[in-house]
């Protein structure tokens, strides 16, 4: 008896060590610790929030996810918060104390990403707009896929913006006296057409489009970000 819980005990203990030392070799592999968000969190394009009794599990839940680029990990309320994009702009983000920030390895220059000029972002058709990479207007951001593309399927939730630049006339579609979250809800539920992208004058003119930028190229319009209307483009399922 003795000696059979003696084995148990020394496998349990190799069991705990292996298991610990491979969550590490995750963290360190796939993960890089950000410290422009220490003792900050931000809910831009968060895709859950768990609790997670330490910080490997919260690091391994996102490494679970195709579409987890960066988690913000708390480690008082063990809240762990997955992210589709890397966060890159901590002057948005709210204080939270006890927050830690950890970026995977293809969320480094990607999506949300801080940068200077375009060269800084790495992901396919992103581009440098207003400090941080963003898709190219006409492509569409891919979270699965990691990238910026024409979409095959369209979400049914998400759009990424561009400030200060649209389609000029050619809506499908205009409401007047709306939000932003119902001009977002609107173009989810056309029925006669598929909306992919839509544009809205602040604070409250949504048009809706059945085309992209690459549709249209010649009907851009760029404010060079001073406008107050903004075009946005669905992502890809
Ligand atoms: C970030 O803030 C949101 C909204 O207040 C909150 O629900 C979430 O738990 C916070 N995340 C972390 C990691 O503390
Ligand atoms: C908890 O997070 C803070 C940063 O927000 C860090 O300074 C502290 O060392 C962390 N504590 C533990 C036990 O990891
Ligand atoms: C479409 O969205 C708008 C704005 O949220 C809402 O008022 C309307 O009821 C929705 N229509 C359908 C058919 O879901
Ligand atoms: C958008 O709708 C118009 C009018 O129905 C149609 O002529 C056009 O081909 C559509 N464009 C795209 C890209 O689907």
């Amino acid at each position: 008896m003795k000696l059979l819980n003696r084995i148990l005990f020394l496998s349990l203990l190799l069991f705990s060590t292996f298991f610990h030392t491979n969550l590490n070799e995750i963290i360190t592999a796939k993960f890089r610790v950000r410290q422009n968000f220490v003792n900050k969190n931000d809910t831009y394009r968060r895709l859950w929030s768990v609790e997670k009794r330490a910080k490997p599990f919260c690091v391994m839940e996102c490494s679970r996810d195709i579409e987890c680029a960066s988690v913000l990990y708390n480690n008082v309320t063990k809240i762990c918060q997955g992210h589709s994009v890397t966060l890159g702009n901590p002057a948005v983000a709210f204080d939270e104390p006890n927050t830690q920030y950890f970026v995977q390895t293809f969320g480094e220059r990607y999506i949300g990403d801080s940068c200077v000029t375009t060269a800084d972002c790495w992901t396919i058709n992103t581009e440098c707009r207003q400090g941080l990479c963003q898709c190219i207007p006409g492509y569409s951001f891919s979270p699965k896929t990691h990238e910026c593309k024409v979409c095959v399927q369209y979400d049914d939730r998400n759009f990424m913006e561009v400030i200060g630049q649209y389609i000029i006339r050619e809506n499908a579609e205009e409401f007047f006296s709306v939000t932003l979250e119902e001009c977002r809800h609107l173009c989810l539920n056309r029925t006669t057409y598929l909306c992919v992208t839509f544009e809205f004058a602040y604070p409250e003119i949504c048009a809706i489009q059945n085309m992209t930028k690459l549709d249209m190229p010649d009907k851009w319009y760029d404010s060079g970000g001073l406008q107050s209307t903004s075009h946005f483009q669905r992502d890809c399922a």
